[in-house]
């Protein structure tokens, strides 16, 4: 997501072998920095976290919008975390939480820009997971999948540009 010949790679694999898209989830992230804080951060760690959560999942939506464009039913899900939602913010994880907070702002602005095309555009959190990133203790990977394929699944006319967790909404 944070090489933009591999990209390029991928849409033009895509085309050829479909011609079309229904369905980007823009999942990969990285870098949950809870040893780090705002008030001393390392900014060049901090934009590599934007590279991938940010910039690679804009990147790769607009590499895909002409196949997403092929399709009846298309929907972009953008792989969020409650760790970005504004109104709970609390100290830490200062390139993970803007980053992902740009994120749930990505969403809502393509939502807008898309609606009148019947795209279904949303931010989903999948709960804690116990994943690499995760760790353990979290919940199985299973359910965490769950909640995305959920906004995978919406029907037309489905609520678009919102943040969500198993199907609810969750405060920006
Ligand atoms: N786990 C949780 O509790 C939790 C909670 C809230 C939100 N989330 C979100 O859920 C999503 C999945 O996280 P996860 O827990 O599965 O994390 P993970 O275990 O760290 O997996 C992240 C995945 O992203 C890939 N990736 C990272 N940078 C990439 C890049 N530049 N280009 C392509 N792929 C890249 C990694 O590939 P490689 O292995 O090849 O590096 C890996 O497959 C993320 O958006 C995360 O923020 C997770």
């Amino acid at each position: 997501m944070s090489d933009p010949a591999s990209i390029t790679r991928l849409a033009t694999e895509l085309q050829a072998d479909h011609g079309h898209l229904d369905v980007l989830i823009n999942n990969a992230a990285v870098d949950y920095d809870t040893d780090a804080l705002a008030s001393t951060a390392d900014l060049s760690r901090v934009r590599k976290a934007f590279d991938t959560n940010l910039f690679g999942a804009w990147q790769v939506t607009l590499a895909l919008l002409p196949l997403l464009r092929g399709s009846a039913h298309p929907r972009i899900v953008n792989v969020s975390s409650e760790a970005g939602s504004i109104s709970e913010l609390g100290a830490g994880t200062p390139g993970y939480s803007t980053s992902k907070a740009a994120l749930n702002a990505l969403t809502r602005i393509l939502a807008a820009e898309l609606r009148a095309e019947n795209f279904l555009v949303n931010a989903v959190c999948p709960g804690w997971v116990a994943t690499d990133m995760g760790g353990p203790g979290g919940g199985p990977v299973t359910a965490g999948a769950a909640s995305v394929a959920w906004a995978v699944r919406l029907a037309d006319g489905g609520p678009t540009g919102g943040f969500y967790r198993h199907g609810q909404p969750l405060p920006w």
